[in-house]
């Protein structure tokens, strides 16, 4: 079979039972001894007959930044795409929240509290700017709506100002943060990026990054995939680096920035 092993949003089932009752955990940074906001052990995934991932161990807690390292093809899109019920595991388990994230649907996994840019974005080019972020808009875990369309439209000014426009008339930069705008409107726990800024010019690239520190500091937990190490590095807490589908070093973000043969090594920088 050529397509993918893709997850067609056929077997799950309503989480509105076992993962509704445990939603009202504490999603503090400082929750110590909670189980972590997301955990993967052992996760194996492949695209039909190639096997991509090798037994993936990866706990996220709780408003931590974490980010994802290694060189293209490793995997790290894969790994994303798993965590999110969009490829489907082969092996291994998967708990967000708690639930068994490996019998829902995307949709279902989305609804506990993840939030996923995609590699190329994901907004609907036929809506407004406006109506793109108001179908995304709803509360997180607890009713939290931190994230308002005034607060998105605050943090991105040039939204604010195209917010009538298509989203086919907008530039690349103007999409890459719409399709974050969207993101943070669904008042997610965990935001995940994988390269979102991919092919912008540098001044929006410093935007992106200044909106993936307030995220940060709001108390959202983050896992960043980006082509620049360095920024990566300097915006999370730890870093996991993938080498052919396996994690091969994960340790504080601090000590991959200051250990240049590690970098050379898995990086090739
Ligand atoms: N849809 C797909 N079908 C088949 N192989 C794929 C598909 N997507 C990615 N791959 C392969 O899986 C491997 C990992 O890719 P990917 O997860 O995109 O890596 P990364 O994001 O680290 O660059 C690569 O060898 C890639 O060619
Ligand atoms: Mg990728």
């Amino acid at each position: 079979m050529a397509a993918p092993n893709e997850c067609q949003a056929d077997d799950g089932y309503d989480t509105g039972g076992t993962a509704g009752s445990r939603r009202r955990r504490a999603v503090s940074g400082t929750d110590a001894g909670a189980a972590p906001l997301l955990r993967a052990t052992g996760l194996h995934a492949q695209y039909g007959e190639s096997h991509i991932l090798h037994g993936i161990d990866l706990s996220i807690a709780a408003g931590e930044a974490v980010g994802l390292l290694g060189r293209n093809g490793m995997g790290k899109s894969t790994l994303i795409r798993t965590l999110m019920g969009h490829v489907r595991a082969a092996a291994g388990t998967l708990t967000v929240r708690g639930a068994n994230a490996l019998a829902l649907r995307p949709d279902q996994i989305a609804r506990l509290g993840l939030a996923y840019v995609p590699e190329g974005r994901g907004i609907f080019p036929n809506l407004s700017v406006r109506e793109n972020l108001l179908m995304a808009a709803r509360a997180g875990n607890g009713g939290r709506r931190d994230w308002t369309m005034e607060k998105v439209l605050m943090a991105f000014p040039r939204l604010a100002e195209r917010i009538g426009h298509g989203g086919q008339q907008l530039s690349g930069g103007e999409q890459q943060m719409l399709a974050i705008g969207r993101a943070l409107l669904t008042n997610p726990d965990l935001l995940i990026l994988d390269e979102a800024t991919e092919g912008l010019a540098p001044f929006i690239v410093g935007e992106i990054w200044r909106i993936v520190a307030a995220v940060r500091a709001s108390g959202i937990a983050t896992l960043v995939v980006d082509r620049n190490y360095r920024s990566v590095l300097a915006h999370t807490d730890r870093a996991v680096v993938l080498e052919k589908g396996r994690v091969v070093w994960s340790g504080p973000s601090a000590v991959a920035l200051a250990d240049q043969a590690l970098l050379v090594r898995y990086l090739g920088v």
